[in-house]
């Protein structure tokens, strides 16, 4: 199943009867759905190229990485065994069964992960700390070993001129948590406090910007709704009951923050989508209103305005999310800037399923596909942040995420020619561009990723890098598109 596709369960098949390609802004598009990608067509759709743009100097360029995704290493110095390492090592849930044992080997490497960023004029670097490094079991004294680890990686991107962008978890929960009852269990927001207080007290002097979660609305609804990301469970009320404590342990870990370290930042990146109804029927239409009250709004909301969002959030579904007096109180903080991870455009309709929220989405099918068949469409990445900016209107936006996955492997020049990577980067970071121009304050683009790694239940299937790993050897090579995004982090020119 697309993991995109997250509150939706049938396939996305039915896609090319019900949606024409030209009823969604009624514009007639150069692309049909078969016709492969020419790297000469650049998917500016709606056919606007990106006006040059001069971002400010001051504006950070950075990539982003995932400690599961890149360190390897998952028993190295005392670490526990986390959710994801005991989902990779049970047969029939990953592509290929490839596990994140070895990845690219950056818990030993990370110099050179560093001195790549650096060479690629990077001066942001996402990265995210696997929690049972610090805690084996999620509960308890830290680990010194595991904390020296980060504290090394902080020093060499410090001596390095990066900003570190630490996110406290990119989706490692300790297996004893998770056998304790996971995030549906109350518990686990304290928990997850002790954990980021353990992170302030030994990190906050190194690091003045932090990520508490990354894309709390998938990690939730793929673990314990659909089942498809770890642990595995697929239960509607425990999806449900998961996102409250997730919230929870936002408002926790916020504060832990700001008790230690009241200078730092901090907030959390969720993956939003740019939500259009399929159809005009009033149906299809409040259909997106829930789709995107969950998707784009259920983690910001609470915190900033100190409730869930309608029309989703009904007392009946708060109810059974076990939502008590004073819960509100804890989750509401006001968080620094808004994280914001972009992929995709989501095309909603009503459906008689998947519980409250009765609604259905499939991919935008007007733009061309990147290799794992998401659509390419910038307009849809303007629209959200227009959108966001306008709901929150917020101090500062980090774009903590953004990228596509194209395959392209190393030439007999040992180059790497990845032109549609770079065509697909001048779209979005135009309509970041746009957006910037006219006001949003977009203050940083951390691009997904650095380099090719472990792409979660798609094994090393899908290649996000701007350099490229050979999963044998482990030997890096800057694509074409590295060179490029360089260029761009030099002079902060887009052309
Ligand atoms: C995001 C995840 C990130 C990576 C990209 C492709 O959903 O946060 O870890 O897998 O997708």
């Amino acid at each position: 199943m697309d993991r995109r596709k997250f509150f939706g369960v049938t396939a996305g098949g039915i896609a090319a009867t019900l949606l024409t390609k030209t009823n969604l802004h009624g514009i007639a598009l150069p692309f049909d759905q078969d016709v492969k990608f020419q790297p000469d067509y650049l998917p500016f759709a709606p056919g606007v190229p990106p006006a040059p743009y001069q971002f400010p100097k001051d504006f950070r360029w950075g990539s982003a990485t995932a400690a599961y995704q890149v360190e390897g290493a998952w028993k190295a110095d005392g670490k526990g065994e986390s959710v994801w390492d005991r989902f990779a090592h049970t047969v029939g849930k990953i592509k290929g069964a490839a596990t994140g044992d070895v990845a690219c080997d950056s818990y030993y490497r990370y110099k050179e992960d560093i001195a790549l960023a650096k060479s690629l004029n990077l001066t942001s670097y996402r990265f995210s700390i696997s929690w049972p490094r610090i805690q084996a079991n999620g509960t308890g004294p830290a680990n010194p070993k595991g904390l020296d680890h980060y504290k090394r990686v902080l020093e060499e991107l410090h001596k390095a001129n990066i900003h570190p962008l630490v996110t406290m978890y990119h989706w490692e929960l300790p297996q004893a948590l998770e056998d304790k009852g996971g995030w549906p269990n109350r518990d686990t927001a304290g928990y997850f406090a002790d954990y980021a207080n353990i992170l302030v007290k030994s990190l906050g002097d190194q690091v003045n910007t932090w990520c508490i979660f990354n894309e709390p609305n998938i990690f939730t609804w793929l673990g314990y709704g659909t089942g498809i990301h770890a642990p595995g469970r697929t239960d509607w009320n425990d999806f449900m009951k998961s996102t409250h404590v997730v919230n929870l342990a936002q408002g926790q870990a916020f504060r832990a923050i700001k008790a230690a370290t009241p200078k730092a930042e901090a907030s959390s990146a969720v993956t939003m989508a740019d939500c259009i109804p399929r159809s005009s029927s009033e149906a299809d239409r409040a259909a997106t209103d829930r789709y995107e009250a969950y998707r784009d709004f259920w983690f910001f909301d609470p915190a900033l305005k100190g409730e869930y969002p309608k029309p989703l959030a009904t007392d009946e579904l708060l109810q059974s999310m076990g939502v008590r007096p004073g819960d509100m109180e804890v989750i509401r903080v006001p968080l620094d800037f808004i994280g914001i991870n972009y992929y995709d455009r989501c095309v909603c309709f009503a459906a008689d399923a998947n519980g409250p929220a009765k609604v259905d989405t499939q991919q935008g099918e007007q733009g061309p596909k990147t290799e794992n068949g998401w659509e390419v469409w910038p307009d849809g990445y303007y629209n959200l942040l227009t959108k966001v900016n306008a709901r929150y209107k917020p101090k500062a936006i980090d774009i903590t995420e953004n990228g596509c996955a194209y395959n392209d492997v190393p030439d007999e020049k040992g180059e790497v020619p990845d032109e549609r990577r770079i065509a697909f980067f001048r779209g979005y970071i135009g309509a970041v561009a746009r957006a910037h121009k006219e006001g949003v304050p977009i203050r940083s683009y951390n691009a997904w990723s650095l380099m090719d790694n472990y792409e979660w239940a798609e094994g090393y299937s899908q290649r996000f890098g701007f350099v490229f790993v050979d999963f044998r050897t482990l030997k890096r090579t800057v694509k074409q598109s590295g060179k490029w995004y360089a260029q761009l982090a030099a002079t902060g020119k887009l052309s």
